[in-house]
Parts: structure tokens; sequence; C-alpha cells
């Protein structure tokens, strides 16, 4: 949602917060702001925009001294004003704090505090952490008690920063990353590694409820009784931090590109860990599949694969779901949970309430720190790299990539994917190359208001996703749907105006997709088929390759992504931060 970066050391503390900030950007950016700490007072600046437009206008990087932290923010309380951006001081300007989460008794903290002569600025629930800090340091004199204090009136997940005027920078978490780095010169505190990966591989992850201090000299980690307790250096792999756009003019155009060689590389990673998966798998009654999104169309997949290839019994349920359907779910159960950041909060929900009833949990991620992987039984790394775009795009493949990797492994060898990666590889290369005529066909497709995606089978997930990929994008009104399910009643909404999307390679779902494609036809609608072969009911045709039938998910998704691209070039929308949107999901 919003990320947090905090900095005490010897180096000048302003551009470092801002640059950190452009590195998480993707967790929030609709307003910035830092504090920094020069000669024991506190200095502030923030506004409304994206951390390089703010830093342009305001000149953040400028703001003196050593010490200080710094925010992106995505609303969740409070609309995107100058006011609601972070830093948040309390009633004075002696204490300022970053927070990311949400403090679901923010109202009752509120009137309390106003009940005892607290002023308030903001319509966040954050600046409640800046009130209490204050209160418990005004009366007590000592930060540590202050914050274990503060914590302990909080409700809902947070992770804050705050600096003090003394110099001393204190921050907790729970159910919210929070995780430090050490450099030579001082430490970090940060949402993200991104935000000092760059600076060292040194991570520290702070556990739910700790609380940490960086005064002049020290560092301390704390519980919530204030003792001192211990936690591991982490070694990050450095390549993580490669966000850069290449050659390319967003972030999620070089993404979208990374695709063929995340499918010919996959299912490289250690192949003992992919074994015991697959134990773990075959020795379960059910596998119970989830995730959000993006993630939970790969889920879709997957229950297909595991199916009708593994044999294996297996449930598909939307993690912001999960938690009302759990019957059915015991310790004869896995839960296999599937997340790009690993720190979606609905996902980690049904993670609990599945590892409550007794299942073991596995979990696909592409980060191996998330909160995700570290609770999961086991887990496995769709290794892709680091995706900045906020729309998944190079995870989803990479995701497929690795289900297909397990299936394969589960019905020994029946897909035979591994001998047809390469060849994959090449036909998703095909496809970028007909980038300029798919990007014709966005410009034909601007003003489209409604645009309907169908398939069948295991390509009607990706009409799910392709319709997210425009929607998130482009912010048309898509949907995808089942093509048989057109005629019970979306029909009705067809006419001369509407585009109709058919997702329809040359396999045992072509003929009755072309039966349906004539009744939309004749509703006076727009026909684009993306196929391998063409058909005169096309009115416009996105070619792709000829590839085995099963593995049409990898490569039919890429033209959806092309085309949710260039149609947001041509709305003049950012493709890498799309509107009200932020890459983890970390709220309920
Ligand atoms: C769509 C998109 C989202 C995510 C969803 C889950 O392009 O990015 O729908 O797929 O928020 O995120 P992860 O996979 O990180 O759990």
């Amino acid at each position: 949602m919003c990320s947090i970066i905090g900095y005490k050391g010897q180096l000048d503390v302003a551009p470092l917060l801002v640059n950190s900030l452009e590195r998480m950007e993707y967790r929030g950016y609709d307003s910035v702001g830092i504090a920094t700490i020069n000669d024991g007072k506190i200095i502030l600046k923030k506004g409304v925009g994206k951390v390089a437009d703010v830093n342009k206008r305001l000149d953040l990087g400028s703001l003196p001294g050593d010490t200080g932290v710094g925010h992106t923010r995505w609303a969740t309380h409070g609309s995107v004003t100058n006011t609601n951006a972070h830093p948040h001081y309390g009633c004075t300007d002696s204490i300022a704090i970053v927070h990311n989460g949400i403090i679901e008794n923010h109202k009752e903290l509120r009137e309390e505090l106003i009940g005892i002569g607290h002023i308030f600025k903001s319509d966040t629930d954050s600046e409640v952490i800046a009130h209490l800090l204050e209160k418990y340091y005004v009366d007590q004199k000592n930060i540590k008690k202050a914050v274990i204090d503060t914590c302990k009136r909080l409700e809902g997940a947070y992770a804050f920063v705050a600096v003090f005027e003394d110099g001393t920078i204190c921050g907790s978490r729970y159910n919210e990353p929070l995780i430090i780095g050490s450099v030579d010169t001082g430490h970090f505190i940060s949402s993200d590694i991104l935000g000092f990966l760059e600076y060292t591989n040194k991570a520290i992850y702070l556990e739910n409820r700790d609380t940490v201090i960086l005064d002049s000299k020290t560092l301390q980690i704390f519980d919530m009784e204030g003792n001192p307790v211990n936690r591991p250096i982490t070694q990050v792999a450095w390549e993580l931090a490669s966000v850069d756009k290449g050659k390319y003019a967003h972030h999620t155009l070089k993404e979208i590109h990374e695709q063929p060689v995340i499918v010919e590389k996959a299912g490289t990673q250690n192949l003992d860990r992919v074994k015991e998966f697959c134990n773990i798998v075959r020795n379960s009654r059910t596998v119970f599949l989830t995730g959000s999104g993006t993630s939970y169309h790969c889920a879709l997949i997957a229950k297909h694969l595991l199916s009708n290839f593994a044999k294996i019994h297996a449930e598909t349920m939307v993690s912001s779901e999960f938690q009302y359907t759990l019957d059915g779910i015991d310790n004869t159960s896995v839960l296999l949970a599937i997340s790009q950041s690993g720190e979606t909060a609905d996902v980690l929900q049904a993670v609990k309430a599945a590892k409550h009833m007794g299942a073991r949990i596995l979990s696909i991620v592409n980060i191996p720190t998330s909160s995700l992987a570290r609770i999961s039984d086991w887990f496995l790394l769709i290794e892709c790299g680091p995706e900045v775009g906020v729309a998944a795009t190079k995870s989803f493949t990479a995701q497929l990539s690795l289900i297909y990797t397990i299936v394969d492994r589960l019905c020994n060898g029946c897909l035979s994917f591994e001998a047809d990666k390469a060849f994959l590889g090449g036909a998703l290369r095909e496809i970028l190359d007909t980038e300029i005529e798919i990007h014709r066909i966005a410009e034909r497709l601007r003003d489209a208001t409604d645009i309907y995606i169908i398939g069948r089978s295991i390509h009607y997930p990706i009409a799910l996703e392709g319709a997210l990929k425009l929607k998130e994008l482009a912010y048309i009104h898509a949907e995808g749907m089942t093509a048989g399910e057109l005629k019970h009643g979306p029909l009705a909404l067809i006419g001369s105006n509407s585009y109709v999307i058919i997702i329809n390679p040359n396999d045992t779902t072509s003929n009755d997709n072309i039966a349906t494609a004539h009744e939309i036809k004749a509703r006076g609608a727009t026909i684009i088929g993306i196929s391998d072969r063409p058909n005169d009911v096309y009115d416009i045709f996105i070619k792709i390759p000829s590839v085995k039938s099963i593995f049409y998910p990898i490569i039919e998704v890429l033209p959806f992504q092309i085309l949710a691209y260039y149609l947001a070039l041509a709305k003049n929308a950012d493709p890498d931060y799309p509107r009200n949107l932020a890459k983890s999901v970390t709220v309920k």
C-alpha cells in the first residue's frame, strides 16, 4: 500500500530517502513526503504526486540532516491531499511519523485524544500514531516505553517509523513488513528490501510487534514487554536490485518482453525443492488453491491441470472469500497459495484460516523473504526478478510455467513441458514481433467503452486475466466470461458498440467458439479473434503461433498484455502506475 523508509547514519539523508522512495514507489504513489532532523529540529516537506514530480516541485532532496523518514502514500483513509500526505506531526513538531497499514480503532483513539486536548490536522487514521507517541512521550520521557504503549493501543495492521527531535528513530510493525538494512554508515528501516538493496544486502526482518530503536550509537530491538530480542541477519540476493527500465519506455513493457526467457528458464530452481513440494501435494487428500487477482487466475489454471493431468482433487477459491468457505479443510488438506508479492493481506488471511483448520501450507511466490514464504511449510520461487509495473505480467507467466513444471512432475512427464519450453519461448517472441500490429489495434479500440472477452475451458482464466489487464491499465470496462455463458444473459448487452475478443486457438473448444462468434456478430458487435487460424467471422485478427493445446494459456495472455499497455498509452494513462492501485495490497 504505502512505502516507508527511514535512515540514520553519517550520510546526507534526504537524497537517500528520495532514491529509496522512487524504488518503492510501486507500493503507493499518490503523495510523498520526507522529514529530516537538522539542529535538533524536525523539518518536513510533503505533497501530492509521484516522487519525481513532488521532488521537482519541493526539492525534497535538499532537506538537510543525517536522520530522517520518508513515505509514499496510497490513500485508504482520507483523500489525496497535501495535508493527508505523510509524515504526520503530533500537536507539536517534536515527533513525525510515517505509517503503512490501517488502524482500525482510529476513530475511538482520535476522540479520546481530542478529549485531552490534541488537535488533529489530517483525515488519516495514521495521525493517531503521532499523537499517541507524543502523549506517552510527554508523560514518560522514555521513547521505548512510548512506542510500546502506543503499539498496545493500536488495532489493525501497522508498520510505522517515527523520528524524534533528539535524533532518535524508532519503529514497530504488526502484519505489515518492516525491514532493517545495515550499512557501514548507518541503518535503514524500510517496507521493502528494495528501499536499501542498492546499498546493502544485509537485512533484518522484524517480527510482529517488535520495536526497533536507533539512537546515535546503537540499534536495539525489543519485544512488547520491552525485553531485548535478537533477530537474524538475512543475506538478500543482490539481483533483486536490478529495477531499471533498460531500453524500454516503461517497466511494464520491459517486463512483458522478459517473458520468453522466463518461460525458457522455468523450473531451473533446486529440483529437490520441487520434488518435496510434489510429495506434499501427493500426500494430501485435497489441494485447495488460492490467490488474488492475477495470481487467482493462475490458480484456476493450476486446478484444471492438477485435476485433469495429475488426477489430484483440487478446489479453487479466491483469497478474499476463502475464510467464509472453510468446510472440508482439515489436516489431510493442503492449501497452495499463489502470490507474486507474498504480502497480499487477503492471501495471508486465507493461509491463517487454513492453518487453523490443520491444513499444510504450500506457496508459490516471487520473494523468498516475503511473509507468505515465511509462514508456509514449503514454498517455491517463480524466479522472474522484481516486477515493478503494478500490473502483473511476467509474474503470471512465471507462475504458470512453474505450475506446468509441478504438474508435469506429478503426472510423470505427461505434459512434456521441459521439452517444449524452448518452443514456447520462441512462440512468445513471435507474438512480440507483432507488437506494432497490436499497437495499431489498440489505437482502433481506444474509444471502446465495453469489451467482452470469452474463452472456454483452460482459456477461461485467460479471458478473466485479459479483462483484468484492460480494466487496470486502460480503464476500460472489460468482462471475461466463459463463451457458453454469454447466451445466458450477457448477450442482451451486445450491440453495434460492443467489442468481443474470442480466445480461440485450434483445439477442442474452437468449433463451439466459432458458433458463438456468429451469434455475437449477428448482434452487430465487432469480433476480435485471438487464434492460430484466421476465420471470416473475425473483424480483427490477432495471430498467435500454434503450440500444444495445453500450453496455450502461456502464450495467449501476451496479446492482452500488449493491447492493454498500448491502450493505456493511447488514453494517456501511466501503464506502470495505474490510478487507485498498488503493487502489494497489504490491506483487507
Ligand atoms: C493485476 C494485479 C493484481 C495482483 C493481486 C495479487 O495485474 O497485479 O490483481 O495479481 O493484487 O497480488 P499478489 O500476486 O502479489 O498476491
